[in-house]
Order: structure tokens, then C-alpha cells, then sequence
């Protein structure tokens, strides 16, 4: 089952729902990059690793902070090609794999993630190469969507995982890797590390809307899980939801946060 440790989740399958099913509510987006700025040391050359869409970029690139992006799936940046306004700067796209990334060392300035390395097939080769292009007194910028860690997005994808992990899903493989990985992988080279709270706000989701999220494979989680026993897994799902989440088409109103670590100063 899976994809196997050293492949990378290329979200081609994703690019029409992305910004659809991903997209930030008016105004969170602005205050992502926004706070982003202040740590971006100048002259400013900034490197998404993973772009897909530009749901960062584009909000960077409205500051006037030039960005190169790079990402495995082509669809994913068609996306930002077409949303990008005629004659204005532009994020400059590079199909490529962060395993590789195609720059000279200390290249750039800053390199930032947002939901990537948990992707990555050898995620610590890429975090590797990443130390290779920033400069000496760059910074790496690691960010998430975070979650309350019993919202029920949280509570279905952890029963999904437990129930494909019974199935024989191999845990490690990217899609249902954790995400905070990199923190500790960063942390352990730079010493300074900061964490930044871009922004908060509420949605109201139902857990029906989570079952309905695995079902029609929204989230890479239900992408590595072979069609052999995806329906048995979902079955496994339905009845552990049933049984644990009363009332699955109340809607919960639920605290989401946009979290930024911050890496800088780089031991020897
Ligand atoms: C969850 S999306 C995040 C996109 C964007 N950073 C955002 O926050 O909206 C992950 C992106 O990483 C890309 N990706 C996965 N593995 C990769 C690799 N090895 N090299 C480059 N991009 C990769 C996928 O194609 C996808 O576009």
C-alpha cells in the first residue's frame, strides 16, 4: 500500500480543488505574508519549495517581495500562471524537485514551506539542499494551517490513519507523515528559532464533511491508500465516526490558526 518512502506526492490530481478546498477566507492570506515580512532579510530573494498554486506567493509577490517557486506538479502552477496579472511582476516557476533544487549554493535569502516537506519523498535530503541555497544569513520559513488538536478535521484524519495503518499503510510514506517534522529537523541547525501567529480565525465545518473530505479524496491522505482496501477503510471509518462523533451534520465551530517557525543563524 502507499507510495513508498522515497516518492514525492506531486499534486497534479489536486490542481482544479486546490484553491478551492485549501484557499484561505478573505483577508487571512494578506495577513500570512504580512507577517512573514518583517523577517525577511533584505535583499530580499525568496525560494517557495512546493509553490503549487502561489496560495503564499501571490500574497508575497502583492508586497513587492520577489519569489521563485518550485514545484513537481505543473498543473499545480498553471494555476498561478493564470492568476498572475498581465505586465506586473511575476513569481518566476520552475518545474523541479526540492530533492534537487536547481540554484547555486546560498542563492537566496529566505526559503519558505507551507504544508511540503510531509510530501517529500526524503524529506531530509531536501531540507539538506535547502541549507545548500540560502545564504549565510538567510532564514527558512516553515508554515501550517494549524488545527485544535480535537477539531474534527484532526480526530477523522487520526482515526484514518490508524485504521489504514491497520490495513498495512506504511506511516512513513509521504501523505501520512506528520507535518511538524521539519521543526525539529531546523531547530537542531539554526540557533534561532521563532514562532510567529500570523493569524487566527473560525470556520464551521460537520464531521460529515470531514467523512466527505476522505471519500472523495480531497486530502493526500486518502491518495496512498490502495483502491484494494480504500472501501474497507472508509467502511472502518464510517462506523468508528458513527460511534465516536454524535450528530454528524451539526456543524462545529472550530479556531484555525496560520503558524509560522522561523529559522535563522546557522550553526557550522
Ligand atoms: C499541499 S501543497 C502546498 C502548496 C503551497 N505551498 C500552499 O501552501 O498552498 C504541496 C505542494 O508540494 C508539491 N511537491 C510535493 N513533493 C515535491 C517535491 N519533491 N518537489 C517539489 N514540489 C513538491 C506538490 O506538487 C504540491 O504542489
Amino acid at each position: 500500500m502507499g507510495s513508498g518512502r522515497h516518492a514525492s506526492l506531486a499534486f497534479d490530481r489536486a490542481a482544479e480543488i486546490y484553491d478551492q478546498t485549501r484557499g484561505f477566507p478573505p483577508g487571512v492570506g494578506e495577513k500570512v505574508a504580512a507577517a512573514l515580512l518583517p523577517h525577511l532579510p533584505r535583499p530580499v530573494r525568496v525560494l517557495e519549495v512546493g509553490v503549487g498554486t502561489g496560495r503564499i506567493a501571490r500574497l508575497l509577490l502583492n508586497l513587492d517581495v520577489p519569489v521563485v517557486g518550485i514545484d513537481l506538479s505543473r498543473p499545480m502552477m498553471d494555476h498561478l500562471r493564470g492568476a498572475q496579472p498581465e505586465g506586473a511582476a511575476a513569481v518566476r516557476l520552475i518545474q523541479g524537485d526540492a530533492r534537487r533544487l536547481p540554484l547555486a549554493a546560498g542563492a537566496v535569502t529566505a526559503v519558505i514551506a507551507v504544508h511540503v516537506f510531509h510530501l517529500v519523498g526524503d524529506a531530509e535530503q531536501a531540507m539538506n539542499d535547502v541549507l545548500r541555497v540560502i545564504a549565510s544569513r538567510g532564514v527558512v520559513a516553515v508554515g501550517w494551517n494549524w488545527h485544535p488538536p480535537d477539531s474534527i478535521g484532526r480526530r477523522v484524519r487520526r482515526a484514518w490513519r490508524e485504521i489504514v495503518a491497520k490495513h498495512g499503510a506504511d506511516m512513513g510514506a509521504p501523505g501520512l507523515r506528520e507535518m511538524e517534522a521539519p521543526v525539529t529537523f531546523f531547530r537542531g541547525r539554526a540557533r534561532r528559532h521563532s514562532e510567529i501567529l500570523a493569524c487566527e480565525w473560525h470556520v464551521a465545518r460537520s464531521p460529515r464533511q470531514a467523512l466527505e473530505d476522505v471519500e472523495k479524496k480531497t486530502f493526500s491522505s486518502s491518495w496512498v491508500v490502495s483502491e484494494a482496501v480504500f472501501p474497507v477503510c472508509l467502511a472502518e471509518l464510517h462506523a468508528w465516526a458513527e460511534r465516536e462523533l454524535p450528530d454528524l451534520d451539526r456543524p462545529r465551530y472550530e479556531l484555525r490558526r496560520f503558524v509560522w517557525h522561523i529559522f535563522s543563524q546557522w550553526r557550522a
